[in-house]
């Protein structure tokens, strides 16, 4: 559970970020999920992927955790046990990540139960605080058996940078100060070099760590006023908005909105992408230890 506010709605999600579960072939791929293997997820958010894992190693098991209530609802109605295309092999529980040691299920077997870790942009949020950002790592490192493997996707250094500064800057003319502005970033996008020595500090061997640079289309604006570029940056940037009075906020999304149009906005066909960044890798638990 987490002391956290829950900012996450799992039908705001659906309509401004559904491509997040979709982009997904590569680390997929590197998970090459097995049947029989015991598969933890790391916010799983309203869990697609994860049901996709389930469905790849059964009759293995699988348990995605995330710290927001109407996401993990969501997973549980729409791919939990007892719901229309359940699975048995699947199970969700509201957890807050940055504490995964107090996770009696995560760290089954006294740690050392789960053939692999994997994480789909989530650890962008969980890695948030210096203060326990080394912590989640190590705790990855001690739920998996010897020679498990941690596969994880996130948002990598330059992620999503245009609306970075445009949020900072509309913060700071609505009367925010600079330093809680930039405080109020909700987000830690790491370089290659930093990942690397963090999992080798942890106790992995790193098979890789790479960027891709991939400009991300918003969706359409839907009917009911959500989703599209607005939809976005009220959801994905609820907690730096939420720096500002509250009077001057919707001041802030606009300010935001109308200075990132003119950024990501293609000429040829009116269509907005977000520049986003991704860091992948894949690091490996020793065998001896
Ligand atoms: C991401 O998945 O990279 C991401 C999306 C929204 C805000 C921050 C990061």
């Amino acid at each position: 559970m987490s002391a956290e506010k829950d900012r996450w709605s799992s039908k705001a999600y659906t309509s401004a970020a559904s491509f997040v579960p979709q982009l997904t072939t590569t680390v997929v791929s590197y998970l090459s999920a097995q049947p029989h293997e015991r598969i933890l997820d790391i916010g799983c958010g309203d869990g697609p992927l994860t049901a996709q894992i389930a469905a790849a190693c059964a009759p293995g098991a699988v348990l995605g955790l995330d710290a927001s209530e109407s996401m993990i609802a969501t997973a549980q109605e729409q791919h939990g046990p007892g719901s229309e295309h359940g699975q048995e092999n699947l199970e969700f529980k509201v957890h807050d990540c940055t504490q995964l040691a107090q996770c009696a299920d995560a760290m089954e077997v006294q740690g050392g139960g789960w053939d692999k870790v994997f994480s789909n942009a989530a650890l962008h949020w969980i890695l948030r605080s210096p203060s326990t950002r080394m912590n989640v790592l190590a705790d990855i490192y001690a739920c998996l058996k010897p020679g498990g493997t941690f596969v994880f996707e996130m948002g990598g250094k330059g992620n999503v940078e245009a609306v970075h500064a445009a949020t900072i800057a509309a913060l700071v003319a609505e009367g925010v100060d600079i330093v809680t502005a930039r405080e109020a970033c909700p987000w830690f996008f790491p370089s290659q070099e930093w990942m690397r020595a963090a999992l080798g500090e942890v106790g992995f061997e790193v098979c890789k760590v790479e960027v891709e640079y991939r400009p991300t289309r918003c969706t359409e604006r839907a009917g009911d006023g959500s989703g599209g570029l607005e939809g976005w940056v009220r959801l994905m940037c609820a907690a730096m908005l939420e720096a500002a009075e509250e009077g001057r906020r919707e001041k802030v999304v606009r300010r935001v909105v109308q200075t990132l149009e003119s950024v990501v906005t293609r000429e040829e066909d009116g269509s907005m992408w977000l520049g986003y960044v991704r860091l992948r890798g894949v690091a490996r638990k020793p065998e001896d230890v």
